[in-house]
C-alpha cells in the first residue's frame, strides 16, 4: 500500500545524488556531450536540469579515465561540478565508483545525451521511488515519455549489488538492465506519462540529425532555466516540420546493438523457479492455471517456471533471465507485451470502470468491427476463454439442428463435449463422450463415413481450418458441402488462426465461409476475450439457448480488443507475422538440414504458427529429442514449448537471437545423437507425452 508513513520520512533523510554519465566517445556523434547548444555544452543543460530538480542533494558527472574524456573532467572542474572518473567500457563499475565517491543513498541516473530533461519529471520519478519504497523507479520501462526525458532512480544498495553481480556485457554497458530484469529480486516502479502519444517524440542526442533538432528547439526555448516538456511540445505544435529533422531514428538503437553483439550465454540458472514451484504446488494443482504453461510441458528441472514481466517480444523469469518469447502466452500476444496502443486503451477504460450493471456501447463497437473483418460474421457474442466460444457455437448448432452428435478435427478446449472424446477424458460422463467423434484432418471419406453411420444425428462439424498442414485444394469447400448435404453446420475454430492468418482469420485467407466461427487468443493482445460469430439466423438462436456470463461484457478486454484490431489493420500486422514467421521457418529448416537432423526434427504448419515435430532416433526416443532441443534453446535464451508463435514486436535482433540459439541447440542435439548419450545427458528428466490433439504434434 502506498502511504506516507515513517518509511517515507526516513527516505527523505537519504542523500539523493544525480549522477550523469558522460563521455566523449560516441560511434555516431563523437564529442556530443560537449557539443554546443545555444552557447552552452549539452552537458551543461543536463547538469542544470539535475541541479534544478526538487529533492536532488548533489549532482555528479561520471566520466571515464580515457584521455579523450579529459575535456569532460576539465569542464566539470571549471564549472564546479563534482566528477568521478572510472572505466570507459564498464559503465556500471564507473557508476558504482561514483556512488561510493558521492556517498549517495539514492542515485538518479541521467545521461548526458538528454539536454531537454525536465526537472519536474525527474522529481516525480524520485518521489515515486520514495513513496513506493521500491528499489528502482524510472520513466522508461515501458517508455511512455519522449525519448530524451529518461530518468532512473535506484537505491545505492541495489546499484552496488548489480555492479557486483552482473556479468553480461550489455548489463555492464547500460547500467540498469540487471536491476530491471531481476523483478523478483528488485522491486520496480514506472512513471507513466500523463499524456498519450509522447513516446513517439525523440529529443535525445545520438546523431547529427538529432543535434539539428535540438539546436532548433534550444534556440526557441527560454535560455535562463531548464525547459518543461510542455514548452518543447508547444514549439513542436507550432512548427511540426521540426520533427522531420530526426524522424528516422529508432529508440534504444544502442541497446539493441549491444544485445546483438553479445556472446551467447547458455549458463542460465532456474533456482528461484525451482524453489517457487514447490511453494505453488502446495496451493495450486500443477502450480499453473493453464496446462500448457505448467512444468509438464517443459524440460524437467531445466526451464523457467514463472515469469515476472514481458516487453515486446521478450519475457523475463523470476531468476532474472531474459528470453525471446516464442510462446507468446500461447498465442494471445500478437502485437507484443505492453503494446503502447493497447495499454493506453486499457488505461483509458480503467478511468471509466471495468465491469458494469448494463452493457456498454463498446460491445457493439467491437461487434461491428468483427462483422467488418470476418467474412462469416453477421452477428457476434463475446466470451472470455476460447472454450466459451467453441462451446457456445456447439450449443447453437445443436439448437439449430435439434441434433446431438459432433465431428471434431483439432483441439477445441476443455469442456466435456470436446475433451470427452480424447484420452484425457477423466470426469466426463460416457454419455457425453459418446456424442463426440474425432476425425482426421484432410480426410473427407472419414467424415462422410461418420455422417452416414449416424444419419440425421450430427449437429455440426467443428475444425481448425488449418493447423499442421495447409488445407488440400478444395478441401474446406468440399467439407462444407458434405456437412450441409447431411443437414449439419460447419463451425470454424479460429481461436488460433483468427487475427493471425489474417484479421478475418483463415476463412478470409482460404475463401470459405463457415456457418459459425470462434475467435479468441490474439483478439485482445492478452486480455481475456473470445467471440462466437456467424450467420444471423443461427446467431439469433442465442436469444433462446443460454449462453451468458457475468464477465462477458467486461470493458477492459473490449477496449483492448478494439485497440488490437485497429492496430492489426493499421499496421498490416498479419503480413508481418507471415513474413517474419516464414523467414524463421526457412532459416530453421536450413539449419536442421545442415545438421542432418531432418530425420528427427521437423517444422510443419504455417509461418504465423509453425509447429515443431519430432521422430524417434535409433538411440533416443522422440520425447528425449524434444526435451534436449527445448532445453538447449531455453538455455540459449529462447522460451519455446511447441511452436514458433511469432508476434509483431519480434525484432530482427530477436529473430537473429533465435537462430543463434538454434545453432547452439541443434549442435548439442547432433553431438548427443552421434555419441548416443542423450539418455545420459537427460537422465530420466524427459518431457512425458501428454495427449496428442493435432496429427503431427
Ligand atoms: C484451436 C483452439 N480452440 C480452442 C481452444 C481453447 O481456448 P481456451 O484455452 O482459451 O479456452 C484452443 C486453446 O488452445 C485452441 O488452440
Amino acid at each position: 500500500m502506498l502511504t506516507h508513513d515513517a518509511k517515507t520520512v526516513a527516505i527523505s533523510d537519504m542523500k539523493t545524488v544525480a549522477i550523469i554519465q558522460a563521455r566523449m566517445g560516441s560511434t555516431r556523434l563523437p564529442g556530443k556531450v560537449l557539443a554546443d547548444l545555444r552557447g552552452q555544452p549539452v552537458l551543461a543543460w543536463v547538469v542544470c536540469a539535475a541541479q534544478a530538480t526538487f529533492g536532488v542533494d548533489a549532482v555528479w558527472v561520471a566520466t571515464s579515465v580515457a584521455a579523450s574524456d579529459d575535456a569532460v573532467a576539465e569542464w566539470c572542474k571549471s564549472n564546479n561540478v563534482a566528477a568521478h572518473r572510472g572505466s570507459e567500457a564498464d559503465v556500471l563499475d564507473r557508476y558504482a565508483g561514483a556512488v561510493k565517491a558521492s556517498g549517495a543513498d539514492v542515485v538518479i541516473r541521467l545521461t548526458a545525451d538528454c539536454p531537454l530533461l525536465d526537472p519536474a519529471v525527474i522529481a516525480q520519478t524520485i518521489r515515486l521511488r520514495a513513496v513506493t519504497g521500491a528499489d528502482y523507479a524510472s520513466n522508461i520501462d515501458p517508455a511512455t515519455w519522449p525519448d530524451g526525458l529518461d530518468c532512473e532512480v535506484v537505491t545505492a544498495e541495489t546499484l552496488l549489488a548489480a555492479a557486483k553481480e552482473a556479468t553480461r556485457a550489455s548489463d555492464r554497458e547500460h547500467v540498469t538492465p540487471f536491476v530491471r530484469n531481476n523483478r523478483a529480486r528488485f522491486s520496480a516502479e514506472n512513471l507513466v506519462a500523463p499524456l498519450p502519444g509522447l513516446a513517439a517524440e525523440r529529443w535525445t542526442l545520438d546523431t547529427p540529425e538529432d543535434l539539428a533538432l535540438l539546436e532548433a528547439l534550444a534556440g526557441r526555448l527560454p535560455g535562463d532555466r531548464p525547459p518543461s516538456y510542455l514548452e518543447v511540445l508547444a514549439i513542436l505544435d507550432r512548427e511540426p516540420q521540426l520533427r522531420v529533422l530526426n524522424k528516422r531514428e529508432e529508440r534504444n538503437a544502442g541497446f539493441a546493438l549491444s544485445l546483438s553483439t553479445e556472446k551467447l550465454d547458455t549458463s542460465r540458472r532456474y533456482d528461484r523457479s525451482q524453489h517457487l514451484i514447490d511453494r505453488a504446488e502446495r496451493v495450486i494443482p500443477l502450480g499453473s492455471q493453464t496446462f500448457s504453461k505448467s512444468k509438464t510441458q517443459l524440460p524437467p528441472g531445466a526451464a523457467p517456471l514463472f515469469v515476472t514481466h514481458g516487453d515486446g517480444g521478450k519475457v523475463y523469469d523470476v531468476d532474472g533471465n531474459q528470453y525471446v518469447d516464442l510462446v507468446s502466452a500461447l498465442l494471445p500476444n500478437v502485437l507484443g507485451y505492453r503494446d503502447p496502443d493497447v495499454d493506453l486503451a486499457i488505461r483509458r477504460q480503467l478511468n471509466r470502470g471495468i465491469s458494469f450493471s448494463l452493457p456498454t456501447t463498446l460491445e457493439m463497437e467491437l461487434a461491428e468491427r468483427l462483422t467488418r473483418h470476418i467474412p462469416c460474421a453477421e452477428m457476434v457474442r463475446f466470451g472470455k476463454n476460447g472454450t466459451d466460444a467453441t462451446s457456445a457455437a456447439v450449443r447453437l448448432a445443436r439448437a439449430a439442428t435439434r441434433r446431438d452428435r459432433l465431428i471434431m478435427l483439432g483441439y477445441h478446449g476443455w469442456q466435456d463435449w470436446y475433451i470427452g472424446a480424447t484420452t484425457r477424458n477423466l470426469g466426463v460422463p460416457a454419455a457425453v463422450s459418446a456424442l463426440s467423434h474425432l476425425a482426421p484432418y484432410g480426410d473427407l471419406n472419414a467424415v462422410e463415413a461418420l455422417l452416414k453411420k449416424f444419419p440425421n444425428e450430427f449437429a455440426a462439424l467443428i475444425l481448425e481450418p488449418m493447423n499442421t498442414a495447409e488445407p488440400p485444394a478444395g478441401y474446406l469447400q468440399q467439407l462444407k458441402d458434405l456437412v450441409h448435404r447431411h443437414g449439419a453446420l460447419l463451425i470454424f475454430d479460429e481461436i488460433i488462426t483468427g487475427f493471425r492468418w489474417s484479421i478475418g482469420g483463415a476463412q478470409a485467407r482460404y475463401g470459405v465461409n463457415p456457418d459459425l466461427a470462434c475467435f479468441g487468443k490474439a483478439m485482445g493482445n492478452g486480455m481475456p476475450i473470445s467471440a462466437v460469430v456467424g450467420r444471423a439466423d443461427v446467431m439469433r438462436l442465442m436469444e433462446d439457448i443460454f449462453f451468458s456470463g457475468t464477465f462477458g461484457g467486461e470493458a477492459l478486454s473490449l477496449a483492448a480488443a478494439i485497440a488490437t484490431i485497429d492496430k492489426l489493420e493499421r499496421e498490416k500486422v498479419t503480413d508481418r507475422l507471415w513474413a517474419v514467421g516464414g523467414e524463421l521457418m526457412q532459416q530453421v529448416r536450413a539449419r536442421v538440414a545442415a545438421a542432418k537432423l531432418d530425420d528427427v526434427v521437423g517444422l510443419v504448419g504455417a509461418a504465423p504458427w509453425a509447429i515443431l515435430t519430432y521422430k524417434d532416433h535409433a538411440t533416443a526416443s522422440k520425447e528425449a529429442v524434444k526435451t534436449l532441443l527445448l532445453r538447449e534453446l531455453i538455455a540459449a535464451g529462447v522460451l519455446i514449448n511447441a511452436s514458433h508463435n511469432v508476434c509483431f514486436a519480434h525484432s530482427a535482433g530477436d529473430i537473429a537471437h533465435v537462430l543463434t540459439a538454434y545453432d547452439h541447440a541443434l549442435g548439442v542435439l547432433r553431438e548427443a545423437l552421434d555419441r548416443g548419450d542423450i539418455e545420459r545427458r537427460l537422465g530420466n528428466q524427459v518431457i512425458r507425452p501428454v495427449f496428442s490433439v493435432r496429427a503431427a504434434s
